[in-house]
């Protein structure tokens, strides 16, 4: 006699497959690939408006300018007056060969460099002058007066907060016209603020 046969189970049905849980590397790879997607979207950009804003920002006050002949400058003691014209920018944009300013050069006898004074008054602007009767410079706003290397004639007692503001000279040598040399002289020319002791270059 057979043996009672087991009954058959039928095959299971698959089930399907689960996705598994996210891992913690997984994780940090997402957010890798978000930074980098980022990054490399928003450094063009960012470039992009630095370089947009970067004129804001430049220093343009400070200007290297030649502004006579040595020989323009005789070594009396007088001061001659020469006007500071240099390329201006404002912002985005250039506007060249623009009077920036006055300068008075003063050399005395026997000296082979002037030294240059910048003719806008330290008080409040003015354009200073220059009185060849007192040999004196007087601004004509607050008559504030200044001796002939720029410092104040009655010190404190002055409404000009300091004396006039003395720019950096430097005389040249450039090869002229027929090989001889002829000295220029440069300023390196500097605004600074009005109406404080101090001397503060305006940016
Ligand atoms: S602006 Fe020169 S004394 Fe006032």
């Amino acid at each position: 006699m057979t043996p009672p046969q087991k009954p058959q189970h039928s095959s299971p049905v698959h089930a399907e497959a689960e996705p598994a849980p996210p891992t913690r590397r997984s994780f940090f790879a997402v957010v890798a690939a978000v930074l980098a997607g980022s990054l490399a979207v928003l450094t063009p950009i960012g470039i992009g408006i630095a370089a947009f804003l970067s004129p804001l920002f430049r220093r343009t006050a400070t200007s290297e300018v030649r502004v006579a002949l040595l020989e323009q400058v005789p070594d009396d003691g007088q001061p001659r007056c020469f006007p500071v014209v240099a390329d201006r920018d404002d912002a985005w944009t250039r506007y060249p060969a623009q009077r920036i300013g006055a300068v008075y050069l003063v050399r005395r006898p026997g000296e082979e460099k002037p030294i240059a004074l910048t003719a806008k008054c330290p008080h409040a602007g003015c354009f200073i002058g220059y009185s060849e009767s007192d040999e004196l410079f007087k601004c004509p706003c607050h008559t504030s007066a200044f001796n002939l290397d720029g410092t104040r004639v009655r010190g404190d007692q002055e409404v000009a907060p300091r004396g006039m503001d003395e720019l950096q000279v430097d005389v040249r040598q450039i090869a002229g016209p027929e090989g001889a040399n002829v000295s220029e002289i440069w300023v390196r020319f500097v605004e600074f603020q009005t109406g404080v002791k101090e001397r503060i270059p305006t940016t």
